[in-house]
């Protein structure tokens, strides 16, 4: 079985205790897109592990993990996060990456960073990771593979190319900065290449022969459904398509094989960086959800910005993705709360709108329209059936799968790994 995983609004929606559940079953599990800018916390008995390219389901040794050929990969923070599990005892053996996959270089973050400054009061709020710039790089057919770093002779003559032709000019003539030293920096990237070199493979025939054998393989997602380049509310959003569409493109999975897409939402609102975001809540209600959320980026530590729930994006991610079921997360969040506002809709200049609208600006100026139900007010963390839930936090929930149009399958109650209520549909055998 084939399940893709995405995130169904500006991300951080609990994707990685998600993706933990089910790796437990996992046969496979697959990154796609995005890089060291997603953050994916995962609690287990052996305490938090916060992964950013690591698959999430490196923690049980008999699932393979793999970096699949969308993703860009910093190989000094995949270095960086190999040896933090080894100091917690646990030997990545089940990883693979794609030789496909690019690689964000050194001059990536630095670049990222200068091209936000350049943006000024227009600047998109990036993770300053490099990931703009390692994709654009892509495109244009100067990006460095994964694979790149197991043929020196290449590499150091493509070094020459990109970083004395292009990327040197850039640095030295448009922004003032040092040149970037060809030598050191090959010997920089051998050094990667000898500790990666174990972990890289061509994953073509590794995922065609678990399809065969019918192996159950999970589509890990990072960022979300709103962050998406295409469909998102561009131009603040990631440089990836973190939609389904862009799980089977950065991985090789062919649609065909897909079973079910599962779609992540938080029940309440949160994004990072710039851009618009109807539901946001600019008052103390909104400092309360954050604070009790510990609502602050994995990867950034910077405070996200919270809102209602937002059911016209939900339902834009359910329709965009084909999401047949959804879990609903960190619902305990909400235990204090005696009101909740769920955003159904947008007044934009007089007229209604039940969907994120393209045009940007319009979509910036687009009224939420509310409606309200009473708060349950009650600890929920202790909940693991549907009938443990009260009444008025089931109609919560009720409510959102009707307005979204998808049946909730899954329900957080809590950070831990058995903070969970779910409703007897079979995910993996
Ligand atoms: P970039 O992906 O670093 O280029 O950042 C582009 C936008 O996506 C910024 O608003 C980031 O805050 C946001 N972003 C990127 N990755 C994540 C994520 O994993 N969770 C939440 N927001 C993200
Ligand atoms: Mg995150």
């Amino acid at each position: 079985m084939v399940i893709i995983l995405v995130g169904g609004q500006w991300g951080d929606e609990g994707k990685g205790k998600v993706i933990d559940y089910l790796a437990a079953k996992a046969d496979m599990v697959i990154r796609s897109q995005g890089g060291n800018n997603a953050g994916h916390t995962v609690i287990t008995e052996h305490g938090e592990f916060k992964f950013q390219l690591m698959p999430s389901g490196i923690l049980y040794p008999k699932c393979v993990c793999i970096i699949g050929n969308g993703v860009v990969v910093d190989p000094i923070v995949l270095l960086r996060e190999i040896s933090q599990l080894r100091e917690r005892g646990i030997e990545p053996k089940n990883l693979i990456i794609s030789e496909r996959a690019h690689m964000v270089m050194s001059y990536h973050p630095l670049l990222d960073q200068l091209e936000e400054d350049t943006r000024g009061d227009d600047r998109l709020g990036t993770t300053w990771r490099g990931i703009g710039p390692a994709y654009a790089d892509k495109v244009r057919r100067i990006g460095f593979r994964i694979g790149d770093l197991q043929k020196e002779a290449f590499m150091r003559k493509k070094l020459a190319f990109v970083v004395g032709q292009v990327k040197n000019p850039i640095l030295t003539k448009l922004y003032e900065k040092e040149a970037i030293d060809l030598g050191s920096m090959a010997t920089e990237y051998m050094g990667y290449a000898k500790q990666l070199d174990p972990y890289i493979k061509d994953t073509f025939p590794i995922i065609q022969d678990a399809l065969d054998r019918k192996s159950n393989i999970l589509l890990e997602g990072a960022q979300a459904t709103m962050l998406d380049l295409d469909f998102g509310t561009y131009p603040y959003v990631t440089s990836s398509n973190p939609t389904a569409g862009g799980a089977l493109t950065g991985s090789g999975i062919p649609p065909t094989k897909v079973d079910l897409t599962l779609g992540v939402f938080k029940a309440y609102t949160s994004r990072v960086g710039y851009g618009p975001f109807p539901s946001e809540l600019l008052d103390e209600v909104g400092e309360q959800i954050r604070e009790r959320g510990h609502e602050f980026g994995t990867v950034t530590g910077r405070p996200r910005r919270i809102g209602w729930f937002d059911s016209a994006v939900a339902r834009y991610s359910a329709r965009l993705n084909g999401v047949g079921c959804a879990a609903l997360m960190r619902l305990d969040i909400l235990d204090e709360q005696p009101l909740l506002k769920i955003c159904t809709g947008y007044d934009f200049r007089g007229k209604r709108f039940d969907h994120p609208v393209a045009n940007i600006s319009h979509y910036k100026h687009s009224k939420p329209i509310y409606e309200e139900m009473a708060g349950w007010q009650t600890d929920i963390g202790a909940a693991r059936k549907w009938e443990d839930l009260p009444q008025k936090c089931r109609d919560y929930i009720e409510r959102i799968g009707e307005l979204i149009g998808v049946p909730i399958e899954l329900i957080g109650t809590g950070p831990r790994r058995d903070q969970f209520v779910t409703r007897g549909r079979k995910l993996f055998d």
